[in-house]
């Protein structure tokens, strides 16, 4: 069995995902799957390798350490050097330095790999859970490296996002807040479309974005997502976009409303609009003056910020 992190609140997304993928799951909880499966998904931060657990009252660092002294299994053609990480609610926690000693005896014991707390080739993480249980695992892949500039979406979340939005075949897609491109960065790399609108009001960023992709199909122009002259009236089949939240600096207040008027414009009848931001009274507000139908709207946390994701429809038939 392994584990994976995601960002949370997208747990009913990623079970579909799963499900879609064959994959048997055995638990899903706030930002967490446990399931068998080989797959990588682009959307899972860290994975790992479960190899004990505890549950109800022993959810407990000692309990836990104790319980993969008696079961970690044997796990051969490990070699190097590894760490030992304990993580409680998302964040590292420092523990009594027995604990940690204990736990590297065990991880010596049945792996051969020698510590080192500094540079380790991998970690063992024992990670605690406010849903009282916790596990011991090896971590098999690392979450990417890739620091996100001010205001960008990490990938895992962004392709999340484009999850959301159940893309039909050869669909017209379009991220109009693009910002450094995460979004259609995941749209280029992992999902069918037929044409992909990208734009931006920021100069740098428009650059930024001509370097995503080389391919005739993605469109980048330095645009107002208020006045999307260049593309056709109901022509887009999704749009997956990241307003600003106003955190860097105030929204004006006219945007959702204006905004959501000129995506109207643009969408396809049945067409879908997947929306993340952190002041979604707005845009709901907003979607009912331009006639767009609400499906959905689901609270998720973005680096430990309180926002949402809302799904809009076009009413009309077509475009599903
Ligand atoms: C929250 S950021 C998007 C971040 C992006 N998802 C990423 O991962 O980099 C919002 C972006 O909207 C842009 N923006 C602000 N007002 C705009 C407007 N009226 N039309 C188009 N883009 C706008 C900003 O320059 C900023 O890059």
């Amino acid at each position: 069995m392994v584990a994976s992190t995601f960002p949370a609140g997208f747990e009913g997304v990623v079970a579909k995902c799963l499900a879609a993928a064959g994959v048997r799951v055995f638990r899903m909880c706030g930002g967490l799957a446990l399931y068998e499966a080989e797959d990588r998904f682009p959307f899972f931060s860290n994975t790992f390798l479960v190899l004990s657990s505890v549950s109800g009252k022993q959810a407990a660092f000692e309990k836990m350490v104790a319980e993969a002294g008696r079961s970690m299994p044997k796990l051969r053609n490990r070699r190097g050097s590894f760490r030992v990480r304990f993580s409680e609610g998302n964040r590292f926690v420092g523990v009594p330095k027995s604990l940690t000693l204990a736990a590297e005896k065990t991880i010596v014991r049945n792996t051969g790999m020698t510590v080192d707390r500094v540079n380790p080739g991998t970690e063992y993480w024992f990670l605690l859970r406010s849903e009282g249980f916790g596990f011991f695992g090896e971590l098999l892949r690392k979450q990417t490296a890739h620091k996100p500039r001010r205001g960008e979406l990490r990938p895992e979340l962004a392709n999340l996002l484009c999850h959301c939005a159940g893309l039909p075949p050869n669909a017209v897609v379009c991220d109009p807040f693009a910002g450094y491109g995460a979004i259609p960065a995941q749209m280029i790399r992992h999902f069918p479309f037929s044409r992909l609108y990208i734009g931006d009001t920021d100069e740098e960023r428009v650059t930024l974005l001509k370097t995503l992709s080389a391919d005739r199909r993605v469109a980048v122009s330095r645009s107002d997502a208020r006045a999307l002259d260049h593309i056709g009236p109901g022509s887009v089949d999704r749009i997956v976009t990241d307003p600003p939240w106003g955190v860097y600096s105030p929204i004006d207040s006219s945007l959702p409303r204006e905004t959501l008027a000129e995506f109207a414009r643009i969408m396809k009848a049945g067409g879908k609009i997947v929306l993340l931001t952190a002041c979604s009274e707005l845009w709901v507000a907003a979607a009912e003056d331009a006639a767009l139908e609400t499906a959905e709207t689901f609270p998720v946390l973005v680096n430990g910020k309180k926002a949402s994701v809302l799904v809009l429809i076009k009413a009309g038939f077509g475009g599903l």
